[in-house]
Protein backbone atom coordinates (compact mmCIF):
# COMPACT_ATOMS: atom_id res chain seq x y z
CA UNK A 1 0.00 0.00 0.00
CA UNK A 2 1.22 3.47 -0.55
CA UNK A 3 2.92 5.11 2.45
CA UNK A 4 1.29 8.21 3.11
CA UNK A 5 2.06 8.49 6.55
CA UNK A 6 3.57 6.47 8.71
CA UNK A 7 5.18 6.62 12.25
CA UNK A 8 9.02 5.48 12.13
CA UNK A 9 11.16 5.21 15.25
CA UNK A 10 9.70 8.19 16.56
CA UNK A 11 9.44 9.99 13.98
CA UNK A 12 6.65 10.77 11.19
CA UNK A 13 7.59 10.33 8.14
CA UNK A 14 5.14 11.21 5.07
CA UNK A 15 5.82 11.57 1.45
CA UNK A 16 6.19 14.93 0.12
CA UNK A 17 3.03 15.31 -1.77
CA UNK A 18 4.29 18.89 -3.26
CA UNK A 19 6.83 16.85 -5.06
CA UNK A 20 5.12 13.91 -6.70
CA UNK A 21 4.97 12.81 -9.33
CA UNK A 22 8.66 14.11 -10.36
CA UNK A 23 10.31 12.93 -7.43
CA UNK A 24 9.47 10.91 -4.58
CA UNK A 25 10.90 11.98 -1.52
CA UNK A 26 9.75 11.46 1.75
CA UNK A 27 9.60 14.44 4.98
CA UNK A 28 10.92 13.14 7.93
CA UNK A 29 9.33 15.35 10.97
CA UNK A 30 10.68 15.11 14.19
CA UNK A 31 8.92 17.61 16.16
CA UNK A 32 5.17 18.61 16.61
CA UNK A 33 6.24 22.11 14.78
CA UNK A 34 7.58 20.31 12.24
CA UNK A 35 4.19 17.83 11.64
CA UNK A 36 2.30 21.41 11.65
CA UNK A 37 4.33 23.05 9.01
CA UNK A 38 4.16 20.15 6.80
CA UNK A 39 0.44 20.00 7.06
CA UNK A 40 -0.09 23.97 6.45
CA UNK A 41 2.29 23.56 3.38
CA UNK A 42 0.68 20.57 2.09
CA UNK A 43 3.41 18.06 2.24
CA UNK A 44 0.28 15.74 3.43
CA UNK A 45 -2.84 17.04 2.88
CA UNK A 46 -6.80 15.62 2.22
CA UNK A 47 -8.85 15.53 5.28
CA UNK A 48 -8.14 12.22 6.83
CA UNK A 49 -4.61 12.17 6.01
CA UNK A 50 -4.27 15.26 8.43
CA UNK A 51 -5.93 14.21 11.22
CA UNK A 52 -3.84 10.82 10.98
CA UNK A 53 -0.49 13.81 10.62
CA UNK A 54 -2.17 16.10 13.84
CA UNK A 55 -2.67 12.96 15.72
CA UNK A 56 0.92 11.76 15.19
CA UNK A 57 2.32 15.23 15.86
CA UNK A 58 0.89 15.07 19.07
CA UNK A 59 1.94 12.14 20.13
CA UNK A 60 5.61 13.05 19.12
CA UNK A 61 5.38 15.93 21.26
CA UNK A 62 4.66 14.57 24.62
CA UNK A 63 6.73 11.95 23.89
CA UNK A 64 9.41 14.29 23.48
CA UNK A 65 8.37 16.33 26.40
CA UNK A 66 10.50 16.87 29.49
CA UNK A 67 7.96 17.46 31.62
CA UNK A 68 8.69 16.98 35.68
CA UNK A 69 4.84 16.12 36.27
CA UNK A 70 0.86 15.29 34.42
CA UNK A 71 -0.22 19.66 35.14
CA UNK A 72 3.21 20.61 33.25
CA UNK A 73 2.99 18.35 30.62
CA UNK A 74 -0.86 18.80 30.20
CA UNK A 75 -0.47 22.79 29.97
CA UNK A 76 2.23 21.45 26.81
CA UNK A 77 -0.13 19.32 25.29
CA UNK A 78 -3.11 21.63 25.13
CA UNK A 79 -0.94 24.23 23.28
CA UNK A 80 0.34 21.87 20.54
CA UNK A 81 -3.65 20.92 20.52
CA UNK A 82 -4.29 24.60 19.59
CA UNK A 83 -1.17 24.28 17.17
CA UNK A 84 -2.52 21.62 15.11
CA UNK A 85 -5.40 22.96 15.26
CA UNK A 86 -4.62 26.24 13.57
CA UNK A 87 -2.70 24.73 10.48
CA UNK A 88 -6.08 24.64 8.43
CA UNK A 89 -9.06 25.21 8.96
CA UNK A 90 -12.09 23.29 6.76
CA UNK A 91 -11.61 19.52 6.90
CA UNK A 92 -12.95 18.69 9.86
CA UNK A 93 -11.16 15.45 10.21
CA UNK A 94 -8.40 17.38 11.41
CA UNK A 95 -10.64 18.50 14.67
CA UNK A 96 -11.80 15.49 15.19
CA UNK A 97 -8.03 13.42 15.55
CA UNK A 98 -7.56 16.05 17.90
CA UNK A 99 -10.53 15.63 20.30
CA UNK A 100 -9.67 11.84 19.77
CA UNK A 101 -6.34 12.73 20.80
CA UNK A 102 -7.50 14.77 24.19
CA UNK A 103 -9.78 12.44 25.15
CA UNK A 104 -6.70 9.38 25.44
CA UNK A 105 -4.74 12.22 27.19
CA UNK A 106 -7.40 13.27 29.97
CA UNK A 107 -7.66 9.36 30.37
CA UNK A 108 -4.46 8.43 30.69
CA UNK A 109 -4.11 11.30 32.83
CA UNK A 110 -7.45 10.32 35.20
CA UNK A 111 -5.87 7.17 35.62
CA UNK A 112 -2.28 8.23 36.37
CA UNK A 113 0.09 7.02 34.48
CA UNK A 114 3.19 8.49 34.08
CA UNK A 115 4.58 10.63 31.17
CA UNK A 116 6.62 8.31 29.60
CA UNK A 117 3.31 6.02 29.65
CA UNK A 118 0.94 8.77 28.73
CA UNK A 119 3.40 9.01 25.73
CA UNK A 120 3.01 5.50 24.65
CA UNK A 121 -0.78 5.27 24.91
CA UNK A 122 -0.88 8.12 22.43
CA UNK A 123 1.44 6.72 19.96
CA UNK A 124 -0.79 3.49 20.15
CA UNK A 125 -3.89 6.10 19.67
CA UNK A 126 -2.70 7.36 16.67
CA UNK A 127 -1.50 4.53 14.98
CA UNK A 128 -5.25 3.45 15.83
CA UNK A 129 -6.44 6.47 13.98
CA UNK A 130 -4.33 5.47 11.31
CA UNK A 131 -5.08 1.77 11.05
CA UNK A 132 -9.58 2.53 11.56
CA UNK A 133 -8.95 5.36 8.63
CA UNK A 134 -8.00 2.27 6.64
CA UNK A 135 -10.28 0.29 7.26
CA UNK A 136 -13.16 2.97 7.11
CA UNK A 137 -12.15 3.57 3.51
CA UNK A 138 -11.84 -0.10 2.87
CA UNK A 139 -15.48 -0.43 4.28
CA UNK A 140 -16.51 2.75 2.64
CA UNK A 141 -15.33 1.53 -0.92
CA UNK A 142 -17.22 -1.78 -0.43
CA UNK A 143 -20.52 -0.28 -0.31
CA UNK A 144 -19.52 2.84 -3.22
CA UNK A 145 -18.44 -0.05 -5.40
CA UNK A 146 -22.56 -1.35 -5.44
CA UNK A 147 -23.03 2.14 -7.53
CA UNK A 148 -20.55 1.59 -10.19
CA UNK A 149 -21.57 0.32 -12.99
CA UNK A 150 -19.82 -2.90 -14.67
CA UNK A 151 -18.44 -0.99 -17.12
CA UNK A 152 -17.76 2.80 -15.14
CA UNK A 153 -16.79 5.55 -16.07
CA UNK A 154 -16.27 8.06 -13.27
CA UNK A 155 -15.33 11.38 -12.84
CA UNK A 156 -13.46 12.94 -9.49
CA UNK A 157 -12.28 15.96 -8.51
CA UNK A 158 -8.82 16.76 -6.64
CA UNK A 159 -7.27 13.26 -5.18
CA UNK A 160 -9.45 11.76 -2.37
CA UNK A 161 -7.60 9.07 -2.82
CA UNK A 162 -4.32 6.78 -1.13
CA UNK A 163 -2.23 9.92 -0.45
CA UNK A 164 -5.37 11.53 1.49
CA UNK A 165 -6.37 9.29 3.64
CA UNK A 166 -4.67 6.98 5.91
CA UNK A 167 -4.39 4.66 2.67
CA UNK A 168 -6.84 3.13 -0.04
CA UNK A 169 -8.82 6.39 -0.24
CA UNK A 170 -12.34 7.72 -0.10
CA UNK A 171 -13.48 8.09 -3.63
CA UNK A 172 -10.71 6.46 -5.20
CA UNK A 173 -11.49 3.56 -2.38
CA UNK A 174 -14.74 3.04 -4.01
CA UNK A 175 -12.85 2.59 -7.76
CA UNK A 176 -10.31 0.48 -6.23
CA UNK A 177 -13.21 -1.39 -4.53
CA UNK A 178 -15.14 -1.71 -8.03
CA UNK A 179 -11.58 -2.63 -10.08
CA UNK A 180 -11.21 -5.34 -6.95
CA UNK A 181 -14.94 -6.70 -8.06
CA UNK A 182 -13.70 -7.58 -11.89
CA UNK A 183 -15.73 -3.80 -13.10
CA UNK A 184 -14.06 -2.38 -15.35
CA UNK A 185 -13.70 1.32 -14.39
CA UNK A 186 -12.01 4.09 -16.54
CA UNK A 187 -11.75 7.65 -14.54
CA UNK A 188 -11.57 10.87 -15.94
CA UNK A 189 -9.32 13.00 -13.68
CA UNK A 190 -10.13 17.08 -13.12
CA UNK A 191 -6.57 18.35 -13.32
CA UNK A 192 -7.63 20.64 -9.94
CA UNK A 193 -6.64 24.16 -10.33
CA UNK A 194 -4.63 25.71 -8.91
CA UNK A 195 -2.93 22.86 -6.67
CA UNK A 196 -3.43 20.24 -9.69
CA UNK A 197 -4.09 17.35 -7.00
CA UNK A 198 -6.26 15.40 -9.81
CA UNK A 199 -3.17 15.76 -12.10
CA UNK A 200 -0.64 15.40 -10.48
CA UNK A 201 -2.09 12.75 -7.36
CA UNK A 202 -4.73 11.37 -8.79
CA UNK A 203 -3.22 10.12 -12.00
CA UNK A 204 -0.02 9.20 -10.46
CA UNK A 205 -2.27 6.60 -7.98
CA UNK A 206 -4.17 5.71 -9.97
CA UNK A 207 -1.63 4.81 -12.46
CA UNK A 208 0.44 3.03 -10.01
CA UNK A 209 -2.40 0.74 -9.32
CA UNK A 210 -3.07 0.08 -13.51
CA UNK A 211 -6.38 1.74 -13.08
CA UNK A 212 -7.12 3.46 -16.69
CA UNK A 213 -7.12 7.41 -16.52
CA UNK A 214 -7.77 10.41 -18.42
CA UNK A 215 -6.32 13.42 -17.01
CA UNK A 216 -8.61 16.78 -18.30
CA UNK A 217 -8.46 20.30 -17.51
CA UNK A 218 -11.44 21.40 -14.82
CA UNK A 219 -13.01 23.47 -17.70
CA UNK A 220 -13.65 20.42 -20.09
CA UNK A 221 -15.51 18.14 -17.30
CA UNK A 222 -18.94 20.24 -18.61
CA UNK A 223 -18.73 18.86 -22.56
CA UNK A 224 -17.69 15.28 -21.07
CA UNK A 225 -20.69 15.14 -19.18
CA UNK A 226 -22.88 16.53 -22.16
CA UNK A 227 -21.94 14.40 -24.76
CA UNK A 228 -22.44 10.83 -21.96
CA UNK A 229 -19.26 10.05 -21.48
CA UNK A 230 -19.76 9.90 -17.36
CA UNK A 231 -21.78 6.78 -15.47
CA UNK A 232 -20.92 8.70 -12.38
CA UNK A 233 -19.27 11.57 -10.81
CA UNK A 234 -17.61 10.58 -6.92
CA UNK A 235 -15.73 13.15 -4.97
CA UNK A 236 -14.50 13.26 -1.21
CA UNK A 237 -15.27 15.84 1.33
CA UNK A 238 -13.52 18.00 3.40
CA UNK A 239 -16.75 18.37 5.73
CA UNK A 240 -20.61 17.06 5.64
CA UNK A 241 -22.81 20.04 7.32
CA UNK A 242 -25.47 18.08 9.72
CA UNK A 243 -28.11 18.81 6.30
CA UNK A 244 -25.94 16.96 3.77
CA UNK A 245 -24.57 20.26 2.44
CA UNK A 246 -20.31 19.26 1.94
CA UNK A 247 -17.57 21.27 1.45
CA UNK A 248 -14.67 19.90 -0.57
CA UNK A 249 -12.10 21.15 -3.38
CA UNK A 250 -13.04 24.00 -5.09
CA UNK A 251 -14.47 23.70 -8.05
CA UNK A 252 -16.42 20.54 -6.51
CA UNK A 253 -19.66 22.90 -6.67
CA UNK A 254 -19.65 23.07 -10.36
CA UNK A 255 -18.64 19.55 -11.28
CA UNK A 256 -22.11 19.02 -8.94
CA UNK A 257 -24.18 21.72 -11.12
CA UNK A 258 -23.05 20.15 -14.07
CA UNK A 259 -23.83 16.47 -13.62
CA UNK A 260 -27.44 17.57 -12.22
CA UNK A 261 -28.00 19.53 -15.61
CA UNK A 262 -27.13 16.23 -16.89
CA UNK A 263 -28.39 13.56 -15.25
CA UNK A 264 -25.31 11.64 -13.96
CA UNK A 265 -25.34 10.89 -10.42
CA UNK A 266 -23.29 12.82 -8.01
CA UNK A 267 -21.05 10.94 -5.13
CA UNK A 268 -19.93 12.30 -1.87
CA UNK A 269 -17.48 9.57 -0.48
CA UNK A 270 -16.22 10.44 3.25
CA UNK A 271 -15.44 8.15 6.77
CA UNK A 272 -18.48 9.31 9.39
CA UNK A 273 -15.04 10.83 10.87
CA UNK A 274 -15.78 13.76 7.98
CA UNK A 275 -19.30 14.48 9.45
CA UNK A 276 -20.19 17.18 11.30
CA UNK A 277 -23.26 17.46 13.17
CA UNK A 278 -22.94 20.33 15.27
CA UNK A 279 -22.66 22.03 11.85
CA UNK A 280 -25.81 23.21 10.77
CA UNK A 281 -25.41 23.70 7.27
CA UNK A 282 -22.82 24.63 4.50
CA UNK A 283 -22.91 28.31 5.41
CA UNK A 284 -21.25 27.23 8.59
CA UNK A 285 -18.25 25.60 7.80
CA UNK A 286 -14.90 27.89 7.44
CA UNK A 287 -13.75 27.73 3.79
CA UNK A 288 -9.85 28.75 3.62
CA UNK A 289 -8.44 31.18 1.73
CA UNK A 290 -4.78 30.31 0.74
CA UNK A 291 -1.72 32.28 -0.56
CA UNK A 292 -2.29 34.30 -3.95
CA UNK A 293 0.80 33.33 -5.48
CA UNK A 294 -0.84 29.39 -6.03
CA UNK A 295 -3.08 31.38 -8.49
CA UNK A 296 -0.47 33.88 -10.36
CA UNK A 297 2.04 31.08 -10.78
CA UNK A 298 2.67 27.68 -11.76
CA UNK A 299 5.89 26.27 -10.12
CA UNK A 300 7.77 28.45 -10.25
CA UNK A 301 6.79 30.48 -13.16
CA UNK A 302 4.35 33.46 -13.10
CA UNK A 303 1.34 33.50 -15.05
CA UNK A 304 -0.59 36.19 -13.97
CA UNK A 305 0.88 39.77 -14.58
CA UNK A 306 1.76 41.23 -10.87
CA UNK A 307 -0.77 43.91 -8.94
CA UNK A 308 -3.98 41.75 -10.88
CA UNK A 309 -6.28 40.75 -7.80
CA UNK A 310 -6.43 37.49 -6.47
CA UNK A 311 -9.10 35.22 -5.03
CA UNK A 312 -8.08 31.92 -3.50
CA UNK A 313 -10.77 30.00 -1.86
CA UNK A 314 -9.39 26.48 -1.12
CA UNK A 315 -12.77 24.58 -1.06
CA UNK A 316 -16.59 25.15 -2.11
CA UNK A 317 -19.57 23.91 -0.65
CA UNK A 318 -22.18 21.90 -2.70
CA UNK A 319 -25.51 21.86 -1.67
CA UNK A 320 -27.18 18.23 -0.41
CA UNK A 321 -29.88 18.89 -2.48
CA UNK A 322 -27.36 18.06 -5.89
CA UNK A 323 -25.65 15.23 -4.01
CA UNK A 324 -27.44 11.63 -4.98
CA UNK A 325 -25.90 9.70 -1.88
CA UNK A 326 -23.09 10.18 0.74
CA UNK A 327 -21.09 7.02 1.03
CA UNK A 328 -19.63 5.86 4.29
CA UNK A 329 -18.42 3.11 6.34
CA UNK A 330 -21.75 2.47 7.65
CA UNK A 331 -23.05 2.71 4.53
CA UNK A 332 -24.50 4.67 1.39
CA UNK A 333 -26.48 7.78 3.21
CA UNK A 334 -29.51 8.84 1.02
CA UNK A 335 -31.68 12.14 1.21
CA UNK A 336 -33.42 13.68 3.19
CA UNK A 337 -29.17 13.35 4.81
CA UNK A 338 -31.06 15.00 8.12
CA UNK A 339 -31.99 11.94 8.78
CA UNK A 340 -29.27 9.43 7.20
CA UNK A 341 -26.23 11.45 8.23
CA UNK A 342 -27.52 11.24 11.90
CA UNK A 343 -27.87 7.20 11.64
CA UNK A 344 -24.55 6.76 9.99
CA UNK A 345 -22.68 8.45 13.53
CA UNK A 346 -24.98 6.71 15.60
CA UNK A 347 -24.17 3.44 14.07
CA UNK A 348 -20.34 4.17 13.62
CA UNK A 349 -20.84 4.52 17.94
CA UNK A 350 -22.30 8.29 18.52
CA UNK A 351 -19.68 10.89 17.30
CA UNK A 352 -22.61 12.87 16.69
CA UNK A 353 -22.41 16.29 18.31
CA UNK A 354 -18.73 17.17 18.77
O1 LIG B 1 -6.46 21.13 -0.12
P1 LIG B 1 -6.48 19.64 -0.04
O2 LIG B 1 -5.65 18.97 -1.09
O3 LIG B 1 -6.19 19.13 1.35
O4 LIG B 1 -8.00 19.24 -0.37
C1 LIG B 1 -8.34 17.91 -0.38
C2 LIG B 1 -9.73 17.66 -0.79
O5 LIG B 1 -10.50 18.56 -1.05
C3 LIG B 1 -10.19 16.23 -0.79
O6 LIG B 1 -11.15 16.00 -1.77
C4 LIG B 1 -10.81 15.92 0.58
O7 LIG B 1 -9.94 16.27 1.61
C5 LIG B 1 -11.18 14.50 0.73
S1 LIG B 1 -9.79 13.47 0.96
C6 LIG B 1 -10.29 11.89 1.15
Amino acid sequence: MLPTIEWQDGAVVMIDQRKLPAEEAYVRCRTPREVARAIRSMVIRGAPAIGVAAAMGLALGVRRSRAKGSAQLAAEFYKLCELMAATRPTAVNLFWAIEQMKERFAAAVRAGRSPAEIAETLVAAAQQIHDDDVASCKALGAHGAEVVPPAGRVLTHCNAGALATGGYGTALGVVRAAVERGKQVAVFADETRPFFQGARLTAWELLRDGIETTVITDSMAGPLLRDGRIDLVVVGADRVAANGDVANKIGTYTVAVLAREHDVPFYVAAPVSTIDLSTATGADIPIEERSEREVTHVGSKRTAPAGARVWNPAFDVTPGGLIAGIITEQGICRPPFGESLRDACERAGGSAER
